[in-house]
């Protein structure tokens, strides 16, 4: 009994067997194929297998956004730059899209774009966002009025505030950026410096802000220790400033803690910013 019911097992299981032999070589022979096509590179070939079955993430097509990385870059040219890593990033609240960023943080092969980003009217410049390097309009007329208005409120409490750079051009953010990749190399110039394009002081809303006679500690981290620089951190928002790069917050902002660069936004929002302790762009929503 026990040889005959094994028997009959086995011929089912034989069966069984050559159609299960069959498929394995159809899907084998299906593999071998797409990897020849894909030049044996196992990634390009899941890659072109998702595609068919529509399971790949393309980038979205955003009206007016110059952040879609299609601009011109092919996968080759992804695969082919060390460093690089793939993100995924904000849409100003629409869909969640890959990019392909370098060491720095910037998307590669990003062109600059013809019209800045206004996102829920705010206008935003980071390493994600750049703006045109026509894009020239000098110190915000508002964003100065609030600081005059901080630095009386401030000299009441003995701290004479200056801010030691405002508004920067294109050319200039180039000169500046060129200089500290000269001094300290590409990879420690782009943790504090902008490239040209993607500054905020481009925008003519960042304020770079220390005390009178106390230079040793302007674009330092030491003016965070200060009182001045307490005082400020305390007070920005009521003036409609932001501390725009803060502490513990570098993977957002793209830049490591400034004490000294603040972002004119308007008392409302800089006030919103400052009771939830967030960046500006995770107040966007955006990356
Ligand atoms: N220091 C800031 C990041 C700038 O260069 O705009
Ligand atoms: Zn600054």
């Amino acid at each position: 009994m026990k040889r005959k019911n094994k028997y009959v097992k086995k011929k089912k299981t034989g069966k069984g067997l050559t159609i299960t032999l069959l498929v394995t070589a159809l899907v084998g022979c299906g593999l071998v194929a797409i990897l020849g096509f894909n030049g044996w590179d196992v990634e390009k070939s899941t890659q072109s297998v998702q595609t068919f079955f529509g399971l790949s993430h393309a980038p979205s097509e955003q009206a007016g956004s110059k952040l879609d990385v299609e601009d011109g870059k092919t996968d080759e040219q992804i695969e082919k730059t060390s460093g690089d890593v793939t993100e995924q990033g904000g849409d100003a609240g629409s869909e969640r899209r890959e990019m392909t960023v370098d060491a720095g943080g910037y998307i590669i092969d990003q062109q600059l774009p013809e019209e800045p980003t206004y996102i829920n009217q705010v206008l935003l410049a980071n390493k994600k966002y750049p703006l045109p390097s026509t894009f020239a309009p000098g110190e915000d007329p508002a964003a100065r009025e609030a600081f005059d208005k901080m630095a009386a409120e401030a000299k009441l409490s003995g701290f004479n505030l200056t801010a030691f750079s405002t508004y920067r051009s294109f050319e200039y953010q180039k000169t500046l950026y060129d200089r500290y990749v000269e001094r300290d190399g590409k990879e420690a110039a782009d943790t504090y410096s902008a490239r040209p394009g993607y500054s905020e002081h481009q925008t003519g809303l960042a304020f770079d802000i220390g005390e009178v006679n106390f230079e040793k500690h302007w674009a330092s981290s030491s003016f965070g220790e200060t009182e001045a620089g307490k005082w400020l951190a305390a007070n920005a928002h009521r003036f409609g400033f932001i501390l725009r790069y803060p502490e513990g917050k570098e993977d957002i902002t793209g830049y490591m803690h400034e004490s000294w660069h603040y972002r004119y936004v308007g008392v409302e929002m800089a006030t919103d910013i400052y009771n939830r302790d967030i960046t500006l762009e995770e107040y966007l929503d955006v990356k």
